[in-house]
């Protein structure tokens, strides 16, 4: 069952979560889930341009479900903030996109970005990806918040 942590801390993450929960409960195919989180999320949150999936195939991530213009289709890892987040595992909160060595620009509008790797057993399955055409547009809260939602989505899928 998936606990909730972020309940207080951010305006309006206990509902969303809420909301994103009973989209994604009695369904655990990774397409159908992706497709609809992104979604919601690109309609739900303030300023983003793009809203997706890339997953793990072949060593490399392949664009998944997402919203927002067409994307860079196929990333090695380490290249560009969605590699380095597959690389390292770790989340990647960019202030400044132009500041960030090996960016890759799929949508000229972008200017800041939140890249969560998503861990499933212990494997890589890929990485959610959001973009803001505003700089310095994540903190702090956004990243529990999508933390959060990360993890929600991997427990779906289960
Ligand atoms: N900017 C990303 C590429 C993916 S797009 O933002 C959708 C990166 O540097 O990895």
């Amino acid at each position: 069952m998936f606990q909730m942590k972020t309940a207080g801390q951010y305006p309006g993450a206990t509902e969303m979560l809420e909301q994103a929960a009973a989209l994604l409960s009695g369904q655990n195919d990774l397409v159908a889930n992706a497709a609809n989180l992104s979604s919601f999320l690109f309609y739900a949150l303030e300023d983003v341009n793009w809203v997706g999936f890339y997953f793990l195939k072949n060593g490399r991530l392949l664009v998944g479900p997402f919203q927002g213009k067409p994307a860079c289709v196929s990333i090695p890892l380490g290249k560009g903030v969605c590699g380095k987040a597959a690389q390292t595992r770790t989340i990647q909160r960019i202030e400044d996109v132009h500041a960030f060595e090996g960016h890759i620009a799929c949508d000229a509008e972008s200017r800041s970005e939140i890249v969560l790797p998503l861990i499933k057993g212990g494997e890589l399955l890929g990485v959610l990806d959001l973009d803001s055409p505003v700089e310095n547009r994540f903190d702090e809260h956004d990243e529990r918040f999508l933390a959060d939602i990360a993890r929600l989505f991997i427990s779906s899928l289960e």
